[in-house]
């Protein structure tokens, strides 16, 4: 064979195995409202940017007449490219083919890019699409996904690990996603369970739809597996775009800088921040009105709303927001707000991204319901994140930090850098109320009008406790700043925090709460 003969060959044998598994196929992908893997590649990386591995690939499976059966590139495509100019580790699973089931072959074709995106220190963003481990190969498919949640986790906190759910991810095979750092979900697209409907009919004998059980919506606003949430895929590939020009693409690297813009939304603590401290006001207005022209990026928004996490830049380099969000639950900490801000502070460290933490809570949330779910446990998480973490910590008290929610939400005493408080900030053991019923119980009752007393002793209590000035009198808090000074003040703070060396404890690792 001549060599311009070679060369249309490979183009032929090109041409008919990216089409995958075929035509009709993907008629009908398209018909369930999906993307095919390619297209969503194409959405993912800059124009252009794509080279593929393995497109020859074929699986070895001999059983359940397998062994005549040609599955192209097995089922996943796998690659590299650039988002935003810079270099990315790719692979998607075509659903076309057998389902974007995962057999030995295809698991390889994982792992393969999975190694190359762990030693040239690259991020890792994976398209699950698939019915699960291959049937007809048994046990070889369990051991490739075995292979996958291993890579996971030595890659974690090395590279960003995105994982990207558009069709069904069943079983096991949501393991791989769960260890990985943000989880992108797609409204009516993404469906994600351990078991599915049927088994659930069958074993308990409950009948729910794949939507209820698992679909985006459950996993953004109920679960918490799911971390970024989209209407549509492109989207969703935006919003990746987005996040990846945020975050460093390894733990070694800092985040790509921006030119710095002025914030857009302007901080006025009138507008912002209540005189009656029981009315509630949103955080992410103060966290706006603090960061490079108000461009933040929420993560988990819909999951544990009394806490926001998310980034945002300051000086055009990036930072981690932890903020209690008094609109919700009046920004309470409990079992899955611990769990969430725990969990982002972590990734932050082990990125080197400084940590801002803004504080406006009453406590820990009281309750039957949270004490069986554990919030002795899940609460010690944000303890340990934040007194673990090494990072910049940077703290401003705004309004309330009562209890236990004062120590837990990177106080002095955790090892904070800087601790700052707006002159409406109240630091004490609990809110004025609860306190004078308590420690003026007899005076109250033994008072001829007790409800006099009662306000008269609360006023006593707020002069006394309810105001920053008593723990900046010991050094817990270093200064009483105006809120128009938040800004400046973070500016200076991280450029004084950019050198920081804090010796860790020599240990192999230690034992959070997990
Ligand atoms: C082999 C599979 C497959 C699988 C789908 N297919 N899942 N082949 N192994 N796990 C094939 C189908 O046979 C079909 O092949 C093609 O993919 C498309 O599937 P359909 O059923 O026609 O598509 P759809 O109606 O959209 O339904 C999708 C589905 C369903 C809901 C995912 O296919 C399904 O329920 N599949 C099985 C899911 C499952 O139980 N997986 C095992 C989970 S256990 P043809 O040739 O007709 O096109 C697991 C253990 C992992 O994963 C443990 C790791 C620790």
């Amino acid at each position: 064979m001549g060599n311009i003969k070679k060369i249309e060959t490979l183009n032929q044998k090109r041409k008919e195995t990216m089409l995958g598994g075929g035509e009709k196929a993907i008629q009908k992908q398209k018909e369930s409202g999906k993307l095919t893997a390619r297209e969503r590649i194409d959405l993912l990386l800059d124009k252009g940017s794509f080279n593929e591995y393995d497109l020859f690939a074929q699986h070895e499976g001999r059983d359940f007449g397998m062994s005549d059966k040609v599955l192209n590139g097995d089922g996943v495509i796998i690659g590299t490219g650039t988002v935003n100019g810079s270099p990315v580790c790719v692979f998607a699973q075509d659903f076309t083919v057998s389902g974007g089931s995962l057999g030995l072959m295809h698991a390889k074709k994982i792992t393969k890019i999975m190694d190359v995106a762990l030693n040239m220190r690259i991020p890792l963003i994976g398209i699950n699409d698939s019915g699960g481990a291959r049937i007809q190969e048994g046990v070889s498919a369990l051991a490739g996904y075995g292979e996958i949640f291993y890579r996971n986790t030595q890659a974690s906190g090395v590279i960003p690990q995105i994982s990207v759910i558009l069709g069904p991810c069943a079983g096991g095979a949501v393991y791989s996603p769960a260890l990985t750092d943000y989880v992108f979900v797609v409204d009516k697209v993404s469906k994600m369970f351990i078991t599915g409907p049927e088994v659930i009919k069958t074993v308990l004998g409950e009948e729910i739809s794949m939507e209820d059980l698992g679909g985006a919506r459950v996993h953004s606003e109920i679960t918490g597996n799911a971390h970024f949430f989209a209407e549509n895929e492109d989207d969703c590939f935006k919003q990746i775009r987005k996040l990846l020009s945020f975050i460093p693409h390894n733990n070694k690297k800092a985040a790509e800088e921006k030119e710095t813009k002025m914030p857009a939304l302007k901080l006025d603590i009138n507008k912002i921040v209540p005189e009656d401290p029981t009315k509630p006001y949103d955080v992410r207005d103060v966290i706006k009105s603090v960061i490079d022209d108000s461009d933040f990026v929420e993560v988990q928004e819909k999951f544990a709303q009394n806490i926001v996490v998310g980034y945002g830049r300051i000086n055009g380099k990036t930072v981690g927001f932890i903020a209690n969000q008094p609109l919700y639950l009046a920004g309470v900490l409990d079992v899955d707000s611990s769990d969430k801000a725990a969990r982002f502070i972590r990734y932050c460290d082990a990125f080197n991204i400084p940590v801002v933490t803004f504080v406006d809570l009453p406590g820990y949330l009281p309750g039957v319901d949270q004490e069986h779910a554990g919030v002795i446990r899940h609460g010690a998480k944000i303890l340990y994140a934040y007194s673990e973490a090494t990072v910049p910590k940077i703290t401003v008290i705004l309004r309330k930090a009562y209890g236990g929610g004062y120590i837990a939400m990177s106080s002095r005493h955790l090892n904070a850098d800087f601790v700052y408080a707006w002159p409406t900030a109240e630091i004490a053991v609990m809110g004025p109320q609860g306190a004078a019923n308590i420690i003026f119980r007899k005076e109250i009752m033994e008072a001829e009008n007790p409800e006099e007393m009662r306000k008269q002793k609360v006023e006593e209590y707020k002069e006394r406790f309810a105001n920053p000035y008593v723990a900046a009198a010991r050094g817990y808090v270093d200064s009483v700043i105006e809120p128009s000074e938040t800004r400046n003040m973070l500016i200076h703070s991280l450029k004084i925090c950019e050198n920081k060396a804090e010796v860790k404890t020599e240990k192999k690792h230690g034992i959070p709460p997990f």
